[in-house]
């Protein structure tokens, strides 16, 4: 069984997915710690419901991020996690601790990257007039959002969707790839090589994984 650690900074449902799918045996592993650096994401209480240890760490108790992070990996590598999964994680990571993790730390991001790095994607693809939109699953890099992409998936964006409606049609996508892409992963099928994910052997085109 490998050993997943997730990182949330707020509601957590794309950790519950992943709970959920390691407990029906869909992913071949376990979440041994859920870290968070909010001290009242709801995500901490999910992992208590599941019997996983949950650890706060707060950034006001650091004079700078590498510091953070350094406590951060110090931490997480008690559990010596084969992989490390970003699940609404919203602090930016140095380029050490990205480093250390290079190739088993995996993000979830709500759009189609590269379109809308960053925040507050769901009101831009509004605002923009996108009549597409969606979620993205990708290996993290030194690059915000930027890493090499393995699985998206695409939503409608109807003529009078709140951000509300959107939102909750993206996160509904990513509770079903997040998983997805994870199991892959402890499979063994995934891997990050010369810049670019690989899925059974096959370097995967820009977009990721495609069906066709
Ligand atoms: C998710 O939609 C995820 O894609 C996004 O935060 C939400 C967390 O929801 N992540 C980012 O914006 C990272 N840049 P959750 O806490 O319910 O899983």
């Amino acid at each position: 069984m490998k050993r997943l650690v997730v990182l949330v900074s707020g509601q957590g449902s794309n950790l519950q997915a992943i709970l959920d799918a390691c407990q029906q045996g869909r992913i071949h592993g376990n979440v041994v710690a859920v870290f968070s650096n909010k001290s009242d994401a709801f995500g901490l209480e999910r992992a208590r419901e599941a019997g996983v240890p949950a650890h706060v760490l707060l950034a006001s108790q650091f004079a700078e991020r590498e510091a953070f992070d350094r406590q951060l990996m110090r931490e997480i590598g008690v559990w010596e996690p084969d992989l490390l999964l970003l699940a609404g994680y919203m602090r930016i990571l140095s380029p050490a601790f990205v480093q250390h993790y290079a190739g088993r730390i995996l993000n979830i991001h709500p759009s189609l990257l590269p379109k809308y790095p960053g925040l507050y994607t769901h009101r831009k693809a509004i605002e923009n007039g996108d009549k597409e939109h969606g979620t993205s699953v990708h290996f993290v890099t030194e690059h915000l959002d930027g890493g090499p992409v393995i699985l998206q998936a695409k939503v409608p964006i109807f003529a009078n969707d709140t951000e509300q409606d959107v939102t909750a049609r993206v996160k509904n996508q990513e509770h079903a790839i997040y998983p997805l892409v994870v199991s892959w992963f402890v499979e063994g099928r995934l891997a990050l090589r010369d810049g670019a994910a690989w899925l059974d052997g096959e370097k995967l085109s820009p977009a990721g994984y495609a069906v066709d």
